[in-house]
């Protein structure tokens, strides 16, 4: 089977965490490089997150370089996530992850993004699954490399219901000015959104399982203390949302998801809908379609397909 070649973005996060373990614990994927982002922690600790986390799975192999700081326009007021990923990002657990020892390229996520695609004979997905920051830069600064880009599957947006504003989903939140830059791309994007996020969830009685399963899904446990009592207490959802893996399941098996083509446009200027990704999901507007949005997805085969990743990492190093 030929793998679909990735670079993902992430602000790890609880849910970035569990999408790289699905990433590299499923064979439909050769993850070429994971480049870090500003978005639920400062860039600093999503930075270490991750590291932590490839060390955690033993895939100190795949290079790691460090993007942005803070939004292209935006004026940069950290926002503050740690109800949802505790202090740390990864669930302030009392048995917290080491330091890691591995450390960041030395180019920078932009730069790391576009080496690789002039580098490869075959386009490559972005799979940004935090602020939009890195890939719009790389969109202004490298032009030219827009036809080695496949696809951009993206976490973020909705198509009414937002969970950093009334109407705006975090990551899109965080800098509208990229997601917009993105959006007018003319890139393909596929918009993994809270539509069908919210409905991807591990209830809270299967999280309980996760404790039994294997070494890196009880250590997944320990970290999700905080998250669901977020979608529990908070959101009142049925379950800890995986928004970050959907962006993977879509792509591994497109069938699991519901999705529609739209014409998508971020709100850069509204008082109340800075932020919304305004989707003509009825075609009022008549415009050409340009994304393609989840609006549902088929629940347990995708939280089986995340615990099968962890099963077969686990089964490829032995313990933390
Ligand atoms: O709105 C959910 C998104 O915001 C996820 O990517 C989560 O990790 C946070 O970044
Ligand atoms: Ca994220």
């Amino acid at each position: 089977m030929e793998k679909i070649k990735i670079i993902m973005d992430v602000d790890t996060g609880i849910d970035d965490a569990i999408a790289i373990c699905l990433a590299c614990g499923n064979e439909a994927f050769d993850v070429l490089g994971i480049t870090t982002t500003y978005g639920n922690r400062k860039l600093e600790q999503t930075t270490e997150n991750t590291l932590k986390i490839l060390e955690l799975i033993g895939r100190t192999d795949i290079p790691v370089a460090k993007g942005a700081e803070k939004p292209i326009i935006k004026v940069y007021e950290p926002e503050d996530y740690s109800v949802v990923h505790g202090y740390d990002g990864l669930g302030d657990m009392p048995d917290p992850l080491p330091t890691p020892e591995k450390k960041p390229l030395d180019i920078s996520a932009v730069e790391f993004m576009a080496r690789t695609l002039a580098a490869s004979e075959e386009p490559i997905t972005l799979v940004p699954v935090g602020p939009m920051t890195n890939v719009a830069t790389l969109i202004l600064t490298h032009p030219e490399l827009m036809p080695k880009i496949k696809q951009v599957m993206l976490m973020g947006g909705s198509t009414l219901k937002g969970n950093a504003s009334p109407v705006a989903e975090a990551n899109i939140m965080q800098d509208p000015e990229a997601a917009h830059i993105l959006f007018k791309s003319g890139l393909k994007i596929s918009m993994a959104c809270l539509d069908a996020t919210w409905k991807g969830y591990i209830g809270f009685d299967e999280l309980e399982d996760f404790k039994n399963d294997n070494w890196l899904s009880a250590t997944i446990y320990d970290m999700c203390g905080i998250y669901a009592e977020h979608y529990k207490l908070r959101m009142k959802n049925p379950g800890l949302a995986m928004h970050d893996s959907l962006t993977l399941a879509w792509l591994a098996k497109p069938e699991l998801v519901k999705s529609k083509d739209c014409y998508v446009t971020v709100d850069i200027d509204g008082r109340y809908t800075y932020g919304m990704t305004v989707t003509d999901v009825r075609n009022v507007l008549c415009h050409r379609p340009n994304a393609t949005v989840s609006l549902d997805v088929d629940r347990v085969p995708f939280i089986n397909m995340i615990k099968e990743a962890m099963a077969n990492l686990a089964a490829q190093k032995k313990g933390r």
